[in-house]
């Protein structure tokens, strides 16, 4: 930590580097860490109507006290809103609020929000600053971090989009606080993902610490967050716009979208949860092609279980395609390379790789078992 209060990553990238903050209290006392961003003591906050409900009224409080002028917009919350039309209502809303090139967006909620209202600064007006404040888990260790932005298109997830880098990332651990036990564990989700990818250590520290920075513990939760966000950094330092490392980041993401696809998006299985259920399959893949040890895959699974999150594709309730159908969910998927499908495997844990290499039956043979219980 740099201080008692939070601590500070900073993502390398030229004249558009910034810091994130990681640490309690961000959200009241953001007006100190904006007020060097802004030209005149105005922001726009774009929030959803669950978060603004929590948080909008201590981050509007903290700025107004600081003499920072608030106006805020609260779309619906849910998947649902990353489309064309709240996109173009929160670009709109923007224009009429006659925010300036040189003023300062702030996107105040999860992953959903930040995705959106990064994507809105990315066009408004060819591109103004925009500022993340995330308040899901899952947001604070991947999506505000890295400068994705864009919406959903009927076609599939994410596939409008632009990046575009925020000035600043305010991750505030106190906001976990209010999330359901859940949507919390689905961050964990991501979390976990960091380890497998990358960090063996932060893999074994999470095994050691994970069921009580879930229970509340504040200093393992900033903690954990901070590390994720340090590899995410590090990543996105060397390799922004995904020509190769931060495909890493995708680890267990061909799987989770095929599962997510199957289950229509709904709340039959969270975003997190896809990942976590995801990770366990590259891993099981991995063991089964010879690239990493027996005992690997069991290990994941073990850790998963032990947070009391869904590990296989058998605990998913309700119907799904078979394998054969999820093998053609997953050719949908945004890392098909002229046709092929490329998955991220492991050598062991922490040792994530690309691989276009990857025989069809093994892949329909790890889904059938995972289907099935195996
Ligand atoms: N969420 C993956 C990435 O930011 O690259």
């Amino acid at each position: 930590m740099t201080s008692p209060e939070f601590a500070t990553v900073r993502v390398e990238l030229g004249a558009r580097s910034y810091d994130v903050l990681v640490g309690r209290g961000l959200i009241a006392g953001a007006a100190g860490h904006l007020a060097p961003f802004l030209h005149r003591p105005r922001v726009a906050v774009v929030t959803d109507e669950n978060v603004a409900a929590a948080h909008l009224h201590a981050l509007t409080a903290g700025l107004e006290a600081a003499g920072i002028v608030v106006v805020s917009l609260a779309l619906p919350a849910g998947e649902a809103t990353k489309g064309w039309p709240q996109f173009t209502r929160c670009v709109e809303w923007l224009l009429e609020q006659k925010v300036e090139r040189r003023d300062i967006v702030v996107a105040l909620g999860g992953g959903v929000i930040g995705d959106l209202v990064g994507f809105a600064a990315a066009v408004l007006r060819r591109g103004v600053r925009f500022v993340q404040v995330p308040t899901s888990l899952l947001a604070q260790v991947d999506s505000s971090v890295g400068g994705k932005t864009g919406i959903n298109a009927p076609q599939g997830k994410n596939l409008i989009g632009a990046f575009h880098q925020p000035a600043l990332v305010l991750a505030d651990i106190g906001a976990l606080d209010t999330l359901p036990g859940r949507e919390f564990l689905s961050g964990y989700g991501e979390v976990v993902k960091y380890g497998l990818l990358g960090d063996a250590d932060y893999f074994a520290w999470l095994e050691e610490n994970g069921p009580a920075l879930a229970a509340g513990d504040v200093g393992l939760r900033s903690e954990a967050v901070r590390r994720a966000v340090q590899m995410k950094a590090d990543i996105v330092a060397r390799d922004e716009t995904e020509q190769g490392e931060r495909a890493l980041l995708n680890l267990g993401h061909t799987f989770c979208h095929a599962l997510e696809a199957a289950t229509g998006y709904s709340d039959r299985l969270l975003h997190g949860e896809g990942v976590a259920i995801g990770c366990a399959l590259a891993f099981e893949l991995s063991a089964r092609l010879g690239l990493c040890a027996q005992e690997e895959p069991g290990r994941v699974r073990a850790h998963l279980a032990a947070m009391g999150m869904k590990r296989d594709i058998s605990e998913i309730p309700g119907d799904l395609p078979g394998p054969e159908g999820l093998l053609e969910l997953m050719a949908q998927d945004k890392k098909v390379v002229d046709g092929t499908l490329r998955f991220i495997l492991a050598r062991g844990i922490g040792a994530a790789f690309v691989t276009g290499d990857v025989p069809r039956d093994a892949v329909l043979a790890v889904l059938s078992d995972a289907m099935a219980g195996r």
